[in-house]
C-alpha cells in the first residue's frame, strides 16, 4: 500500500489556530510531544505508521503535536561543531517538547543509522522528557529495535516509558486508508503508552520548574 505522509502540526501553528487544550487542566500549557520520524529508507513505510500515530495522539485533545521527519531534514550525517542551520531548526524543536516518541523500523535487530545520526547530533534537548516508541519490522514488531533505544536513551538522562505500540510484519497490519485493519490493539497500546508519557511529561515540566536537574 502506499504510504500516508503524516500532518505536521507545529506548536506555533496550533496556537495560532487557537485549537490548544481541550484537556488540559485551566491555567496549564498543553504538553508538547515531538514525533520523530526514524526511517529516511527510500520507498518506507515509516509515514504510514507516523501518520495513524499522530492522527491517535491529536484525538487526545492535551497534545500539541509536531511531526519530526528525518527524511529531508538535512542533518549532515558526519557530526561536527561548525553550526549548521539545519540542527539549529530541529534543536529549537526538540527542545520546545515536553515528551518524545520515536517512531521506528528494525534494521538488522537494531534501530536506522539514520535515527541514531539525528539523536547524537542533539544533547541537552532530550534530557528530563519521556521517550515513546511506536516500532514496527517484521516478525518482532520493532522491539528489539526499541530496547536498544532504551539504553541509548538513557544515556541522555530521559525516561523511556514501559508500554509501547508495536506492529508485527509492518505494512501488512494496514489497510489502504493508513489505518490498522484490525485497530482495537494498538489503538489501546496507543492510548496507554500516551498515558504514561503524558504522566511523565507533566511531571518531569513540573520537576524542572520546582528545581535544577542534578546533571
Ligand atoms: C536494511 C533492513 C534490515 C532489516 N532488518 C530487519 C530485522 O532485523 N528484523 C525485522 O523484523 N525486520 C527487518 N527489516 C524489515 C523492516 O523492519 C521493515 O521492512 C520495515 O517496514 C522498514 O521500515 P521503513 O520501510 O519505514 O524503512 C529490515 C529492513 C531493512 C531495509
Amino acid at each position: 500500500m502506499a504510504s500516508k505522509e503524516p500532518t505536521v502540526t507545529t506548536p506555533d501553528r496550533e496556537a495560532a489556530a487557537g485549537t490548544m487544550d481541550d484537556e488540559t487542566p485551566k491555567g496549564e500549557r498543553s504538553l508538547r510531544l515531538a514525533i520523530i520520524v526514524g526511517s529516511t529508507r527510500q520507498g518506507r513505510f515509516a509515514p504510514t505508521v507516523a501518520a495513524w500515530f499522530a492522527d491517535r495522539a491529536q484525538q487526545r485533545g492535551d497534545l500539541t503535536i509536531d511531526v519530526i521527519d528525518l527524511a529531508g531534514s538535512g542533518l549532515p550525517d558526519v557530526l561536527g561543531s561548525t553550526p549548521v542551520p539545519e540542527v539549529a531548526a530541529m534543536s529549537a524543536r526538540l527542545s520546545a517538547a515536553d515528551a518524545f516518541v520515536v517512531v521506528t523500523p528494525e534494521y538488522n535487530h537494531s534501530f536506522p543509522a539514520a535515527l541514531k545520526n539525528a539523536i547524537d547530533w542533539h544533547y541537552s534537548e532530550w534530557r528530563t522528557k519521556p521517550v515513546g516508541f511506536v516500532s514496527y519490522g517484521g516478525a518482532s514488531g520493532g522491539l528489539r529495535a526499541v530496547e536498544q533505544l532504551r539504553q541509548v536513551f538513557a544515556e541522555l538522562h530521559t525516561v523511556t516509558v514501559r508500554d509501547t505500540v508495536s506492529f508485527h510484519g509492518g505494512a501488512r497490519q494496514f489497510g489502504s486508508d493508513g489505518v490498522p485493519l484490525e485497530p482495537a490493539r494498538p489503538n489501546a497500546a496507543a492510548g496507554r503508552m500516551l498515558d504514561q508519557l503524558a504522566w511523565w511529561a507533566r511531571a518531569l515540566r513540573e520537576a524542572r520548574t520546582a528545581r535544577p536537574y542534578a546533571a
